[in-house]
């Protein structure tokens, strides 16, 4: 299959190393790259900076209408809201808990789903995120299911985080993480699951190239390429 039409589905829950491996596997294989998740996030952004509370998913849903988000290249991908860059804005752990409590809201839902299949109706992508293989694109070429124990993921979030200047001890990132695996995972709109032909990946037995190799090759077996 031409690169041009693949498309490579992966979820997961936060901190399995969706992004890294994502982003690699965009470079190694000329596809786009659609964080989903950072669509979520820069409603929450502008939500909070326009006073609604994270319980107010559809006053937020209709906020969306008014968002207008852009990616550039780069790294990390710059990500902008209406013209403005908001690309590390998104990225503290009180938007990442905001973005996880408005999406549990089908209003919000509906309108980022339909935002994100057009930008994937051309093939040519891999996207992240939390329903991506079920519901964003559930004919993708390759759905994987990245995941890793709840320890492994804080310990990574916890390096991400310091490597940013982020502070916070192992037990908060823990229960943050925890928190939000709850919700993403017992929402009743869309959770995050496994879909039923998706290939499952362990992250934390594996360095990030090696979870390429291993994507790679599921590729290929599925396209027979
Ligand atoms: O991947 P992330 O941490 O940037 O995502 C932030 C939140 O957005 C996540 O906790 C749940 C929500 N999300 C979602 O509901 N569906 C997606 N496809 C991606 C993210």
């Amino acid at each position: 299959m031409e690169a041009t039409r693949v498309v490579i589905a992966i979820d997961g829950p936060a901190g399995a190393g969706k992004s890294t491996v994502s982003k690699m596997l965009s470079q190694q294989l000329g596809l786009r790259y659609l964080d989903t998740g950072a669509m979520y996030r820069c409603l929450a952004y502008k939500a909070l900076q326009a006073g609604l509370r994270t319980d107010q998913g559809v006053e937020a849903a209709v906020l969306l209408d008014s968002i207008d988000i852009e990616f550039g290249i780069g790294e990390p991908q710059p990500v902008f809201i209406n013209g403005e860059e908001v690309t590390s804005d998104i990225r503290t752990p009180e938007i990442g808990e905001a973005a996880s409590a408005l999406s549990q809201y089908t209003p919000v839902r509906q309108k980022m789903v339909e935002r994100q299949q057009k930008l994937v109706a051309n093939g040519g992508v891999i996207l992240e995120g939390r329903d991506v293989t079920t519901v964003v694109a559930p004919n993708a070429t390759l759905k994987v299911y990245l995941t890793a124990s709840l320890e492994e993921r804080s310990r990574r979030r916890l390096g991400e985080f310091s490597a940013k200047g982020v502070a916070g001890s192992f037990q908060d990132v823990r229960t943050q993480i925890q928190n939000r695996d709850h919700r993403d995972i017992n929402r009743d709109d869309s959770p995050l699951s496994v879909a039923d032909d998706a290939v499952i990946v362990e992250s934390a037995e594996h360095t990030p190239q090696e979870v390429c190799d291993i994507i790679v090759r599921h590729l290929q077996r599925v396209t027979g390429a």
